[in-house]
């Protein structure tokens, strides 16, 4: 059971499974179509993207056995998440503490993501932004930089990382000052470095970023 495009994505896994595709949205009609299933004995898969429990639908299916008492068993295998695989691709973008904030307001409302954006830039997180515009939903990722911009220098490291994991995968490291809101659409992430995140070029040209523990200090004193 899953969004039709998730479920392209792993055909090649199928072993005989039917398949059960649904459009994009709607997702409490998958995980009821799900949980139903599993109530007539049936064996279920509930394909997310990345980590089925970050902004996916984990949440949602104990949300329903919550309010709707069932005897069925769950079980939530965790996968590599966006912002995992991004930090992974540039170098360590979260070798130090970090969080993630989903700027889609269709279920949360702005005043509290915008709460959570200022606390994130006042802590001085490494901040990972998930859902950071959409056709119809294109201030929000703006807005965020606005709220952060007195909080971060201009060379700070920022990730755009679009469709990872898939042949169209596109990651770039660019500068604070360098962000441009068109280039980022549904399928991206959007990583923003902490103050103390650093990216530097290496002997094969590339660029690579990551965020320090503090180690600096240990091997300054020796
Ligand atoms: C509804 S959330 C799903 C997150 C997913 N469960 C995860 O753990 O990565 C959708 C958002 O996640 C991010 N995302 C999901 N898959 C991605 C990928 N392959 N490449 C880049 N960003 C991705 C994008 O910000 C997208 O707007």
């Amino acid at each position: 059971v899953g969004y039709s495009l998730y479920l392209d994505l792993v055909e090649n896994l199928r072993n005989g499974q039917t398949r059960h595709d649904f459009p994009l949205g709607d997702e409490e009609k998958r995980c009821r179509h799900a949980i139903e299933l599993a109530k007539q004995g049936k064996q279920v898969a509930l394909v997310c993207s990345g980590d089925a429990g970050i902004y996916a639908m984990a949440a949602l299916v104990y949300e329903l056995i919550d309010r709707e008492p069932c005897r069925i068993a769950v079980e939530v295998h965790p996968g590599i998440s966006a912002f995992q695989m991004a930090s992974a691709k540039v170098g360590a973008m979260i070798g130090h503490d970090f969080c993630c904030i989903s700027l889609s307001d269709l279920l949360t409302p702005w005043v509290t993501i915008e709460r959570r954006i200022k606390a994130a830039a006042e802590g001085d997180f490494v901040i990972s932004f998930y859902n950071p515009r959409s056709l119809k939903r294109t201030d929000q990722i703006v807005k965020a930089f606005d709220i952060l911009r007195p909080h971060r220098n201009a060379d700070t490291p920022v990730v755009l990382a679009s469709n990872l994991g898939r042949p169209e995968e596109k990651v770039r490291i660019i500068r604070f000052d360098e962000f441009n809101p068109e280039d980022v659409d549904m399928l991206t992430l959007v990583m923003v470095g902490s103050s103390q995140s650093r990216a530097f070029k290496r002997g094969d040209g590339k660029t690579y970023a990551y965020t320090p523990r503090g180690y600096a200090k240990k091997m300054e004193a020796r």
